[in-house]
């Protein structure tokens, strides 16, 4: 597996951008949706506040995230440049947002027309991500880093998760809108979802990005292999075995079984490598990613209570427990990392050195922040404290404790601000810098500074 990233394939800023920015502001709005319908939220999987609340974080959260950082990954970690990056990003995140805030409407005013116009603009938006992400893994199928293909599996299958989550979707929210009585397929829509593109895209961005950035070791080899095939293998048998009647329950659950078991195994190593690493203090994106397994290993015995209790709680506290506590700490705690590295990276992009000359190229260097400088530490913790809070008092809020539902708007209000913060502070530090440099002798000629592509420091 190769260890290494091509910087210097980073598409342009507005690419990736507009998506993690996302992040912070639906992560917003769904506190204060939170806050305003109370504990009604969190009263029962149906409610429309509890749909709403879902979609806010499943696609303007969770999903913006993830679509914006595959179009970095598959660029830098695999060789993969989607054409016409900014044009296709650009139209995709409008269609995004705009479909996820017209569906989250739909639910909270119980409004067909809301969920068929969310259709019309969230059908278009993932049709054209994925048609233009299929397509350049086509084209330069030839060209894929020799070790990146490992990772390349996870993706194609998180891919085709997203497709099969979206399409159930779409009609799930069109015979809602239009009245249709159809065979319920929701649960088939959460689990390609959740535990097909989220849990896939997670697990390949981990084989790659942990020993880069986390100093872990390699997975073993056999998990890397496995896991992304057999993953896949049990969403289309459960899948089969949930469309046909008359199959005792014994077997869908026994899918399951299988699935929480490659998912807590994955956790379990997950866990192992960040705590063998070889950097001995954790950085916010670590604590991140032990909030985020820790979460994924608490998914197994909330299963057993949801397959062998009666307690309709249940499959709202795994709900939250995957969303909120797993891919959402690991989408916040990724942005900690992605969001300085862009701004890092454009900001040196942009520094044009008379005739390789080293004088200047020492003054541009000088105005230059480091990586770290971006986002501090001290305020990503702080972030991260919040989140686990957050995390805690949903779970609490969905197994049905009031104080906890009367609490959960506020935390993730506090929790997205804090974000907000770090990242507008990331922002404004890159203009400052853009503008620092305009303002030095000589800019804007001829070459960059020798030397400092691909270094990190
Ligand atoms: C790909 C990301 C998505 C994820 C992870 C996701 C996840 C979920 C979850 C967790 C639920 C709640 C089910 C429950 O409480 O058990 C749900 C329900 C629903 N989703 Fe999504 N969703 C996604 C995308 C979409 C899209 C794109 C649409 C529509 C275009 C959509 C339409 C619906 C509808 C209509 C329901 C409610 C069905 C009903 O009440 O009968 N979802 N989804």
């Amino acid at each position: 597996m190769q260890r290494a990233l091509d910087f210097d394939k980073t598409p342009a800023l507005g690419v990736p951008l507009p998506f993690l920015l996302n992040v912070p502001l639906f992560a917003l709005l769904a506190g204060v949706l939170a806050a305003w319908a109370g504990p009604q939220a969190f009263a029962s999987r149906w409610n429309g506040a509890a749909l709403a609340l879902t979609h806010l974080w499943t696609l303007g959260i969770l999903g913006s995230a993830m679509m914006g950082a595959l179009l970095q990954i598959l660029a830098v970690a695999c060789n993969v440049p989607v054409n016409a990056a900014r044009a296709t990003a650009g139209l995709a995140h409008a269609l995004l947002t705009a479909g996820t805030l017209l569906l989250a409407v739909g639910f909270l005013g119980w409004w067909p027309a809301a969920w068929i116009g969310a259709v019309a603009l969230l059908a278009p938006a993932f049709a054209l991500y994925l048609s233009a992400v299929t397509l350049a893994l086509w084209r330069y199928r030839r060209q894929v880093y020799k070790g990146a293909r490992e990772i390349l599996v996870p993706v194609r299958g998180a891919l085709i998760a997203l497709a099969c989550a979206v399409l159930i979707g779409a009609i799930l929210a069109l015979s809602l809108g239009l009245g249709w009585a159809l065979p319920d397929r929701v649960d088939a829509h959460v689990l390609w979802g959740l535990a097909g593109w989220g849990g896939l895209l997670l697990m390949g961005m981990s084989f790659q990005l942990l020993p880069i950035f986390q100093l872990t070791e390699l997975y073993p080899k056999p998990l890397t292999r496995w896991l992304p095939l057999l993953i896949p293998g049990l969403l289309l048998a459960w899948t089969a075995l949930d469309a046909s009647s008359g199959l005792p329950r014994l077997m869908r659950e026994t899918a399951e079984l299988l699935l929480t078991g490659a998912y807590t195994l994955w956790a379990g190593v997950t866990l192992r490598l960040l705590w063998t690493r070889k950097r001995p203090q954790p950085e916010a994106t670590t604590l991140f990613w032990y909030a985020g397994m820790l979460s994924l290993l608490a998914c197994a015995p909330v299963w057993i209570w949801m397959t062998h209790g009666p307690s309709p709680r249940a499959g709202l506290v795994l709900g939250v427990l995957m969303i909120v506590g797993v891919l959402g700490s690991v989408v916040n705690g990724m942005l900690y990392k992605i969001v300085p590295f862009l701004l890092w990276k454009h900001a040196q992009d942009a520094v044009i050195v008379p005739d390789r000359n080293p004088a200047q190229a020492r003054v541009y260097l000088k105005v230059l922040p480091k990586m770290a400088a971006y986002i501090g530490e001290r305020p990503a913790r702080w972030q991260w404290a919040a989140h686990v809070a957050v995390v805690l008092c949903w779970a609490l809020a969905a197994a049905g404790w009031t104080p906890a539902a009367r609490a959960a708007g506020p935390l993730l209000v506090m929790s997205a601000a804090g974000l907000a913060w770090n990242i507008g502070g990331a922002l404004r530090l890159y203009r400052e810098t853009l503008r620092a440099m305009a303002a030095l002798p000589h800019h804007g000629t001829t070459s960059r500074p020798a030397g400092r592509s691909g270094s990190i420091g």
